[in-house]
């Protein structure tokens, strides 16, 4: 192992900022699901940019993926604007309502009631996707509104066929989609699982889309369809107001920048933890060289990179407009160097000799991500969710539209998991109008070579997902590579690395394992899709997560 003056890093290798490269050869689009792509493509044919696709794309996914994003949810919007040159990052996040409490999911005795952040409307937050695609659209897109949603008004209102991802995802969603009649209606016609290749039209969606379209943020958020959601939320258990809704804004922030050997890591800040976890990770690996070392001292070092930054995630981190955090320590190098120290070449350190406390949930298929670049240079990476698979499961009537349960991010205790086994303390705490803390990192990557637009969904996994596509992306990854390579996670506690088939190799387990590892094998996850354009060649590569039913187009 061979460590590095981490100091003089950022001094020696300076930004990643390349000379200016041409423009890009081609469009490219990629996500979760082939009739979203294909609105992507659609809207760039038509004379749109990167951030109409970008709209459409999403849009799309709201009628063809409701089970991981969709009107009822958020999410964050990363763009990359060509001219001028800069980075923008739209929080689309949800806000808790302003009745919420910071105990609100817990028992007379103080104890969390199970389900009760994760089930009906009670553990909805104000969806935040309409606001931001609206947003999107109008202060960066150059086609209309009405251009942008029309694919997925037409997908909604003329239906497509039931994929058997999604055949699956509502059967596995039964008793949580019957206990609500709109959203039975929509996805268990004639109270069944309907058949993959079922026509699966959604009318009632289609005609919010299309408000949406005509009055913007307004159609959604105030007038006949923010009063039906207020009152089927209010009739249900659940505690919306009008001026909830009315009061909903997106947020611009500045995205968080780091640095990996000279790589540029353009990533979320809160009110995701991605960025921060990932940039920490990275800064922490920075002072080594893992080109020198073994596959296995490699994985040993990343895995510890994993270990000390998701623990930092629960100490300190939520919403940045309730919350002081320490974010310039975070990031600095210094900080990184002080927890090198304590990593030692070989032996895994035990997590319980950190702080604080976490479980691990099983892997569940929710959210989504996009990775879009247009000819000029535009990017997005985009990762928005309602959460668990079909969100709260409650749809208000008439709606079309599945409320989230992103309640859940928050902490409903201090130390007591949430449904992705992540703990935390007061810095995500439930507060009227706060952002639940998230894992989602929509990240772009630059390198003196190109740049490569990457994410995922897969809960608190996603940061070390990305974190190991970007590892692969320094090392000369393709779009394909990029979503290919086998993962492995560790998330501080539980002391658990969990890991894909293929992973490791037989010799790197044993090694592991000697030196004090918990190593747990688990099915393949995560959705990662990706993009890279290589400056030199002119190249663009897109690829979806070989793992699911994604398609990247590159035209
Ligand atoms: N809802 C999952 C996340 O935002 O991390």
């Amino acid at each position: 192992m061979k460590r590095l003056a981490v100091f003089f890093t950022a001094l020696l290798f300076g930004a990643a900022a390349a000379a200016a490269p041409l423009k890009p050869s081609h469009n490219a689009v990629a996500s979760a699901q082939p009739f979203a792509t294909r609105a992507g493509m659609q809207v760039l044919q038509e004379g749109g940019n990167a951030f109409d696709a970008a709209v459409a794309v999403s849009a799309a996914l709201a009628v063809v993926e409701p089970y991981s994003s969709g009107l009822g949810g958020g999410g964050f919007w990363l763009l990359h604007v060509a001219k001028p040159d800069r980075n923008i990052f739209i929080d689309g996040r949800e806000y808790a309502p302003a009745a919420a409490t910071p105990t609100m999911y817990q028992d007379k005795q103080g104890n969390v009631i199970p389900g009760a952040s994760l089930n009906g409307p009670l553990s909805a937050a104000i969806p935040g996707e309409p606001a931001a695609l609206v947003y999107l659209n109008r202060k960066y897109g150059r086609l209309s509104l009405a251009q942008d949603l029309a694919p997925a008004i037409r997908l909604a209102r003329e239906g497509f066929p039931l994929d058997p991802l999604f055949h699956s995802m509502i059967a596995t969603r039964v008793n949580k989609l019957k206990r609500w009649p709109a959203a039975a209606a929509v996805f268990l016609p004639h109270g069944r699982v309907p058949p993959t290749g079922y026509l699966l039209k959604q009318p009632d969606l289609a005609r919010t889309l299309e408000l949406l379209a005509k009055q913007g943020d307004a159609g959604f958020y105030q007038g006949r369809l923010a009063k039906e959601m207020v009152d089927a939320v209010r009739a249900n258990g659940g505690i919306w107001s009008l001026a909830d809704l009315r009061d909903y804004r997106v947020k611009a922030r500045q995205p968080l920048v780091g640095e990996y050997h000279g790589m540029k890591i353009i990533s979320a800040p809160p009110s995701s933890s991605g960025g921060i976890v990932l940039i920490e990770a990275l800064n922490i690996l920075s002072g080594y060289d893992l080109a020198d070392d073994s596959g296995l001292m490699q994985k040993h070092l990343i895995i510890e990179a994993m270990r000390y930054a998701y623990r930092d995630r629960a100490d300190y981190l939520g919403d940045p407009d309730f919350v002081k955090m320490p974010i310039a320590r975070l990031l600095s190098p210094y900080y990184a160097a002080g927890l090198r120290v304590s990593i030692l070449p070989d032996q895994a350190t035990p997590s319980r000799d950190l702080a604080p406390v976490t479980a691990m949930a099983p892997e569940s298929r929710h959210t989504t991500h996009i990775s879009i670049l247009d000819k000029e240079g535009n990017r997005v990476a985009a990762t928005f969710t309602v959460n668990f698979r079909f969100g709260s499961g409650f749809m208000p009537p008439h709606t079309g539209v599945i409320l989230n349960d992103e309640m859940d991010d928050f902490v409903s205790k201090p130390g007591v998991p949430n449904g992705f086994g992540l703990v935390g303390n007061a810095a995500n705490a439930i507060a009227p109008h706060k952002r639940p803390l998230s894992s989602m990192t929509p990240t772009f990557l630059e390198t003196r070579h190109g740049l490569a637009i990457l994410g995922t969904p897969g809960g608190s996994r996603i940061i070390s997902m990305v974190l190991l596509g970007a590892l692969d992306y320094f090392n000369g990854g393709d779009a394909k590579s990029i979503v290919s390579i086998p993962r492995y996670h560790m998330q501080y506690l539980p002391d658990v690395v969990f890991y894909e088939p293929g992973a490791f190799t037989p010799d790197e387990i044993t090694g592991l394992v000697k030196m004090g590892y918990t190593l747990r094998q688990v099915h393949p996850y995560g959705n990662m899709q990706a993009i890279t354009w290589d400056y030199k060649t002119g190249k663009v590569t897109a690829a979806s997560d070989p793992r699911d039913i994604g398609t990247a187009e590159v035209r």
